[in-house]
């Protein structure tokens, strides 16, 4: 078990454009150890996803993990672990959708960020495969939220409603309380 220590907000290196992996750095064992610490550090605070700049490595990863009995997002069943290398994005639906967004890089707080409901994924899986992933809903969110990251973006940049960032333990339903 690596623990990685989890960058917060106000660190310069979050608003970091991150760089992409050549194929070969992929498969090397350097990037595997980050891969584990990765999961390791995920799952020590509790996350469902973490960018490789939050623990201080500004590249192009991201790693994401959604339980299978989430109970919230059942259409998000069948996916269960994702390991994400140079991703490219694109827009399938651009019809808005809100979601409580949480950041393990903005401890405690929540707010509600608009975001369109269904994108495409292209991106190089743990092999340097390339691979194309759809999303929808939640999970839409999810995968534009860890991606954000590597663009040096945080969710509360594209929070509209100001008024809806609150501190976690302020908030009534506890089935919003989604750390991304
Ligand atoms: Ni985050």
């Amino acid at each position: 078990m690596t623990i990685r220590k989890i960058l917060k907000m106000g660190n310069p290196l979050l608003r970091e454009p991150a760089l992409p992996f050549e194929s070969e750095e992929i498969t090397s064992d350097e990037t595997n150890e980050l891969i584990q610490s990765m999961w390791d550090t995920m799952e020590e605070y509790g996350g469902i996803g973490l960018a490789a700049p939050q623990i201080g490595v500004s590249k192009q990863l991201a790693v994401i993990r959604i339980e299978e009995d989430n109970e919230r997002y059942p259409e998000a069943e069948e996916f269960e672990e994702i390991i994400i290398f140079n991703p490219k994005i694109t827009l399938l639906d651009e019809t808005l959708q809100g979601f409580w967004e949480g950041c393990l890089s903005v401890p405690g707080l929540r707010g509600v960020v608009f975001r369109p409901r269904k994108v495409q994924i292209d991106y190089l899986d743990e092999s340097a495969k390339e691979k194309s992933i759809i999303a929808e809903d939640f999970l839409a969110t999810v995968f534009q939220h860890e991606l954000d990251h590597l663009f040096g973006k945080l969710f509360i940049d594209r929070i509209e409603d100001i008024s809806t960032l609150s501190f976690e333990d302020e908030l009534v339903s506890a089935d919003e309380e989604k750390e991304l």
